[in-house]
């Protein structure tokens, strides 16, 4: 009896793929076909793949050209199932071409030909209209975020508007999108906007946006302000339009495991989180930063991420402790954050250096996530017993903004998507207890 055996996503199943499996069962006699797992897929970084493992070994099944079905799940596995069932030959399509043939020292190689003109890809990008985004401010991030829109299929960069006209204009040709005279001409360009401005800016930004109908995907919070706060979200609500304040941590595929652990009793109960981050850059010049701008307001958003994901988002008192330039923006800040039950600390600086450690401490042990922890792939539990330590690993691709910018996507495309802006309305009170108290200064 021949083996036959090939691999794929197979993602909304298209005719493409059927061809394919006739042709491979076509070549002997029983097929076997590996179908990746979702984290194979994420670490290979294919990161937005529609249908889950389950859903997409079901639509092999139903092709009835299957004789066995097996998942796929780390790279090198091919060579171990060949030889574990005994396969006589290896089949994928035509775009593979060259890539398998190290196979050949163990069984025989084919490239089937690829039926041209569908793709899962392209199926992905045809199922909803594709989302232009507009990038509103021309400072960084915005040139990392422009690229990234490269890496999500249904999402494209298509223009940049700034106040400063001649550095809207030079980031527009550097990435070869539109550079807007006028904000409604930027409207105009696009269907969703990305908002990149200084705190204080920042609510009549969304709201400005919203009230033109378009979805606002933000870095970092919404505002300083609660009823500023408030007032966006609830405009979102009216218009039925996302309004997505992301951080691009909370979507690497490493923190993700990292919550779903700690929720899942394995330190015991929280009691204490303590979260630095601190960024020192050659071109900043940290001494000129505003009233508006400074560690806080630029690090919040990721310090509070597992504070107010694991401890949640009701606490009794917030104290910050900040040394200010001359203009009142904070370059380090320490501050502590009472629950009913845990504590949390963190530290922010800007021009300064410090350790950016995540450590989450519970009951039965503790979670320690090393430098840079907002960058999340690596991580260990440990306790008490140092034997029972554990190691996870994880890997996330590019800038990391593709994953957020995949869940701004998928909220837009899921009809009455409920959003939890808990940890925006937590945010912005804290940030006005920094506002009103810039008392404990050093
Ligand atoms: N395939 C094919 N013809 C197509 C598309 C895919 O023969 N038009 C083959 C691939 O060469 C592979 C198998 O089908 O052997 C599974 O491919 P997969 O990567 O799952 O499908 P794609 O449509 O190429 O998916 P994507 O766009 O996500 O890369």
């Amino acid at each position: 009896m021949k083996k036959v055996i090939t691999y794929g996503t197979y993602d909304m199943m298209h005719v493409g793929h059927i061809n394919l499996l006739k042709n491979a069962k076509a070549l002997g006699d029983y097929l076997i076909v590996g179908v990746t797992s979702d984290e194979f897929d994420i670490s290979r970084g294919k990161i937005d793949v529609r249908q889950s493992l389950t859903e997409r070994i079901n639509a092999v099944r139903e092709t009835g050209l299957a004789d066995e079905i097996i998942a796929e799940e780390y790279e090198g596995q091919k060579i171990a199932d060949i030889i574990k069932y005994d396969v006589d030959i290896f089949t994928v399509g035509s775009d593979w071409v060259g890539k398998f043939d190290y196979l050949k020292d163990f069984c025989q190689v084919v490239y089937l030909p690829r039926t041209e003109g569908i793709s899962s890809t392209q199926i992905r990008e045809e199922s909803n209209k594709t989302v232009r985004l507009g990038v509103y401010g021309h400072k960084e991030p915005a040139g990392r975020v422009v690229d990234e829109t490269a890496f999500v299929s249904g999402i494209k960069a298509s223009s940049v508007y700034s106040e400063d006209a001649e550095a809207g204009k030079a980031l527009a040709e550097k990435k070869s999108i539109e550079a807007c005279g006028s904000v409604e001409e930027f409207y105009d360009s696009c269907d969703a906007v990305y908002i990149n401005a200084n705190i204080n800016e920042r609510a009549d930004l969304i709201k400005d946006a919203l009230k033109n109908g378009k979805h606002v995907l933000c870095e970092g919070p919404l505002s300083n302000d609660e009823k500023a706060t408030s007032e966006c979200i609830e405009l979102a609500k009216e218009k039925k339009l996302v309004l997505f304040d992301a951080i691009k941590t909370e979507f690497f595929p490493g923190y993700k495991h990292l919550e779903l652990l700690i929720k899942s009793g394995k330190l015991g109960e929280i009691k204490d989180i303590d979260v630095s981050f601190s960024q020192q850059d050659a071109s900043q010049n940290y001494d000129e930063m505003t009233r508006y701008e400074g560690s806080i307001y630029d690090m919040c958003g990721f310090i509070f991420l597992p504070i107010f994901h694991l401890l949640g988002t009701d606490f009794e008192s917030i104290d910050f402790y900040s040394s200010l330039n001359s203009n009142g923006a904070d370059i380090y800040t320490r501050g502590l954050i009472k629950f009913s039950n845990a504590i949390a600390s963190f530290r922010t600086g800007l021009g300064i250096k410090t350790e950016g450690q995540l450590i989450i401490t519970g009951t039965k042990g503790y979670l320690y996530v090393p430098a840079p922890w907002w960058k999340t792939d690596y991580f260990e539990i440990r306790f008490e017993d140092l034997r029972d330590t554990k190691k996870y690993f994880w890997q996330y691709e590019g800038e990391g903004f593709r994953y957020e910018m995949i869940e701004f996507l998928r909220r837009i495309n899921t009809e009455k998507y409920e959003p939890d802006f808990s940890r925006s309305l937590a945010t912005a009170k804290a940030l006005e207890a920094f506002n009103d108290h810039r008392e404990n200064v050093f």
